[in-house]
């Protein structure tokens, strides 16, 4: 199965697609299907510089398999190769639109990253085109297979909460601005350019978005207000630059069922809780707290009492009582579970609903976000849908 991948010099494309997910699925000989057979893939990088594609077809997939794989800086012509079958995308944003439309027209299978486009209209017209030409596709919803989240999952399904009462997501932490020469920014410029495609609601809502979606069911509206806390920043060639996105984004998702679902994301915020990424979900009967790898659980058994009083210390720590969850499972990387994934739904039709249609959900909730923060008011899921077309 020929995948051509477009994009996998940068960040995500290079660690978690190419080295992560395929050449590690390559080292480990191929997919296993439902019928036992194993399917092997055949990866060909496409992309701008032929530099950085020798190397990372060479020298880093020599290291990771043995062997070199294929490279072009021929766009034009892998689309137009009828032996790729997967077209995957994980280079800029704004691009992803244009290249998706194209391979689904050719008849290509399309697997992308995260957001599939950066305004509504243009990921509903994805989804469409998707229906239209029958293609297999799908997008990067990789959250959905981290570890903690996946402890999250077990609690739910075992009952573990009772009834669920909210949920609290704390994301984000401090990304360097880049103003002092040992403290380089470790995060891409394009991402604090909104002309560029970055902005904090419109990189994570969409995360947000299937995660809520698959743990506790639909949004229903959003409140959300969001903020460029640092205005300045300096590029990746040494220049100031301007940021024009939103750094910041606090929001408040009421779900179909009720549920309310706070979400604080920031690159503006220094960590002082146990992960990059912690979810609080609280229920009748007990809570959890994950963050990317780890759970940890308070029964309403063992809820301490604790006594508003400030002028003693307080005789609480509120990190006892809690209880971590063990390991039960082999966590692969969440990015080739889904790879895989995709794999077996292009080769023997397995199921695969994180297609474009859901994906464009993702989009919906972003664009639901900064409305909300521009006119300063809730903004229905339904509304949002309504307003793009
Ligand atoms: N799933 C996740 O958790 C996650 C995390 C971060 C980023 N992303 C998404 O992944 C994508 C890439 O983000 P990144 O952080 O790796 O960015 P990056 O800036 O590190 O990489 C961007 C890639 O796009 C290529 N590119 C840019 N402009 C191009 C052009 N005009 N023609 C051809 N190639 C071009 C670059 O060469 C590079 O390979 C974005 O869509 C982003 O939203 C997803």
């Amino acid at each position: 199965m020929k995948i051509a991948m477009h994009g996998v010099t940068g960040r995500m494309g290079t660690n978690q697609h190419l080295i992560r997910s395929i050449l590690a699925i390559m080292k480990q000989g191929g997919v296993r299907l439902s019928t036992g057979e194993i399917q092997t893939i055949e990866p060909i990088l496409v992309g701008r510089s032929p530099a950085k594609l020798k190397h990372l077809a060479e020298t880093v997939a020599t290291q990771e398999t043995g062997h070199p794989i294929a490279w072009t800086t021929d766009l034009e012509s892998v689309l137009a190769d009828d032996s790729v079958e997967i077209f995957f995308d994980a280079a800029s944003t704004q691009m992803r639109p244009g290249l998706l439309r194209t391979a689904m027209e050719r008849g290509k299978s399309v697997y992308c990253e995260k957001p599939i486009a950066t305004e509504l209209e243009s990921a509903l017209e994805l989804a469409e085109i998707a229906e239209r030409t029958g293609v297999k596709n799908g997008a990067v919803q990789d959250k959905l297979w981290l570890p903690g989240i996946r402890k999250l999952r077990m609690l739910r399904d075992q009952g573990f909460f009772g009834d669920l009462l909210s949920v609290r997501a704390e994301f984000g932490y401090w990304v360097f601005t880049g103003h002092t020469a040992d403290q380089p920014a470790q995060r891409p410029s394009w991402n604090y350019r909104s002309e560029d495609g970055g902005g904090m609601m419109i990189d994570m809502f969409c995360h947000w978005e299937y995660l809520i979606n698959d743990l506790f069911g639909p949004v229903d509206r959003v409140l959300a207000h969001a903020a460029t806390e640092v205005p300045e920043r300096i590029d990746e060639s040494g220049k100031p630059y301007r940021c024009t996105a939103d750094d910041a984004a606090y929001a408040i998702f009421v779900l179909e069922n009720g549920l309310t679902c706070q979400f604080n994301s920031s690159w503006t915020t220094r960590v002082r809780r146990d992960d990059l990424l912690t979810i609080q979900v609280d229920g009748t009967k007990g809570s959890a707290v994950a963050g990317l790898r780890e759970c940890w659980i308070q029964s309403a058994a063992s809820t301490p009492k604790p006594t508003w009083n400030p002028d003693v210390p307080q005789p609480i720590n509120f990190y006892d009582n809690w209880q971590q969850l063990p390991n039960t499972t082999e966590y692969d990387n969440a990015f080739k579970i889904q790879w895989e994934l995709f794999i077996r739904h292009c080769a023997d039709d397995a199921e695969f609903p994180w297609s474009l249609a859901s994906a464009a959900g993702g989009v919906r909730l972003a664009e639901a976000g900064a409305r909300s923060a521009g006119d300063q008011t809730w903004v229905s899921m339904e509304d949002a849908v309504a307003h793009a077309h």
